[in-house]
């Protein structure tokens, strides 16, 4: 049986754990979480255990991505169940910082994120959000100087910003982005799933359906406008409000008008009650 992974909450003892870790040359990926740990995080941990030899996962609420009206003091924290998932996977790492350590008094400085975190997408609803992302995933990097990072594509967007980052900033760490799980029904796997009422979870499978419509439509010859339209259609008729459905280049996030200037990614956000849900798909 593999050993429990240890646990840092302390800079010193990261220090030691990852020295502890890189002895014999060993590459280290880092997966950044924010705990509530579901199937999705966990794939993300055998992807980057099929990437490097060791495996580091952090778990940190992180409050600058957080707008005021937002739910970072509801937002689950799970870390016995967390550790208990990680140790099934044979992590060898947990850094579970406390937010004195990340943002201790005096805490003045931001990685600003320009090209693809102006997208007009998320930063549109959520200015504040790739602000935050940047600055605690650059501190992460700094932190534990791994050599990959895995990244989630359920949010795109971030993972286009974290992988833009990393290269302008030499960082030296390669962002790998792992598939979106997802449930048997379609829903994209979230930690604000829990959060779903009965009726609204059996709902929520609609914005992954009216994706995989758009997309349907776009292959078929329909135009993009077109073919949004109708996936916001349905998307409404769902009981959802809409904040965006779009089609953009998989690369740039640039605004496309046709399927021959892609690969064309389209990308929801839209509330169901108190809960905001995101996904994408490729076309
Ligand atoms: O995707 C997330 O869970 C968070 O945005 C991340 C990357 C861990 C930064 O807090």
């Amino acid at each position: 049986m593999s050993r429990p992974p240890v646990v840092a909450r302390t800079f010193p003892a990261l220090r030691r754990a990852l020295a502890e870790l890189r002895r014999r040359d060993a590459s280290v990926a880092l997966v950044p979480t924010m705990g509530a740990l579901h199937d999705g995080h966990l794939s993300l941990v055998r992807l980057a255990k099929r990437r490097a030899d060791k495996v580091v996962v952090s778990v940190f609420v992180n409050p600058t991505q957080f707008a005021p009206h937002e739910d970072f003091g509801s937002y689950p924290r799970t870390f016995k169940t967390d550790a208990a998932k990680l140790a099934g996977e044979s992590v060898d790492l947990i850094w579970n910082p406390d937010i004195k350590a990340m943002y201790p008094d005096g805490f003045a400085s931001k990685i600003l994120t320009e090209g693809p975190a102006l997208a007009g997408l998320e930063d549109r609803f959520r200015p504040h959000f790739f602000g935050g992302v940047a600055t605690v995933v650059g501190k992460l990097f700094n932190q534990c100087r791994p050599d990959v990072a895995i990244f989630g594509s359920k949010d795109f967007q971030q993972l286009r910003v974290v992988t833009r980052m990393a290269a302008d900033l030499d960082m030296g760490v390669k962002v790998i982005g792992a598939p979106t799980v997802r449930e048997r029904d379609g829903l994209a796997m979230s930690s604000r799933n829990v959060y779903l009422s009965a009726e609204e979870r059996a709902v929520a499978p609609t914005l992954y359906r009216a994706l995989k419509e758009v997309a349907k439509r776009i292959k078929a010859g329909k135009s993009i406008e077109s073919s949004l339209a109708a996936g916001a259609e349905l998307i409404a008729e769902a009981g959802f409000v809409l904040d965006y459905l779009e089609a953009r280049h998989a690369d740039t996030l640039a605004p496309i008008k046709s399927i021959k200037n892609g690969p064309i990614r389209l990308l929801v956000a839209a509330k169901l009650g108190k809960t905001r849900l995101i996904d994408n798909i490729a076309v």
